[in-house]
């Protein structure tokens, strides 16, 4: 079952916000994955949504370089001989509290600069960046299935590497074309409101609280 983070359910998260006293002065940092490299991509740009609406105290970070990473193959993953392309996105990642990951669909399966990312934070194997993470996904596409295959398999191998991934805190954005035309994503108040609710989820999970229960 999927949360519905419509305008009410908003509201029901900052209530829960308050009442369950989550400091809006504690910082909580969201690393944003983007499994697009296209200039002007939906999926970069809901993940900058992600980034304007991250409630106070909160910040989503969308991480550059992906492009950089070169394909996992574990004889070039030496301690020795780091990678810097790879030591930065481990250690964004290690850094964070939570991912974000935000996916198109390619040839119904997730494309594979997100696969190769998440290969990358999935090693030491048990000892990833991943590793115990609470993640939630974000796929989108111009069809109306809104990239849900892309959705599913990047949960699952998200799920394998090691993350711990939200289940019912996902949205799948179909017919964006139709939905976004020229505007930018943050401008619909309800995609951006499902954002914003994503985001404080991720946040309460690494808190080690759970807000959709
Ligand atoms: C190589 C390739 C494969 C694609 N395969 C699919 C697909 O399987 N399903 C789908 O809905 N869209 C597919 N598309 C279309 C993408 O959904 C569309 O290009 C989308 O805008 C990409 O997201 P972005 O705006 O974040 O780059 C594909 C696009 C490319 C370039």
């Amino acid at each position: 079952m999927k949360v519905d983070y419509g305008p009410f359910r908003l509201v029901y998260l900052m209530q829960n916000i308050r009442t369950k006293g989550i400091s809006a002065m504690t910082q909580s940092r969201v690393l944003a994955l983007v499994g697009s490299l296209r200039s002007g991509a939906v999926s970069r740009q809901l993940a900058d949504t992600a980034s304007h609406v991250a409630p106070a105290g909160t910040e989503v970070v969308v991480f550059e370089g992906l492009e950089n990473v070169p394909f996992y193959n574990p004889d070039i993953d030496d301690a020795d001989a780091p990678i810097p392309a790879v030591e930065a996105l481990r250690s964004a990642a290690g850094a964070a509290d939570a991912l974000l990951l935000v996916t198109p669909e390619y040839n119904g399966t997730i494309p594979a600069v997100l696969k190769n990312a998440i290969d990358w934070i999935s090693r030491p194997y048990g000892n990833g960046a991943v590793a115990g993470k609470p993640v939630a996904v974000i796929s989108s596409s111009p069809s109306q299935n809104g990239a849900q295959w892309a959705h599913a398999d990047t949960r699952k191998a998200v799920g394998v590497a090691g993350g711990r991934v939200l289940e019912d805190v996902s949205i799948s954005v179909g017919g964006t074309g139709a939905k976004f035309g020229d505007k930018h994503p943050r401008e619909n108040a309800e995609v951006a409101g499902q954002i914003a609710g994503i985001v404080t989820e991720l946040v309460s999970a690494s808190r080690g609280e759970l807000l959709s229960a």
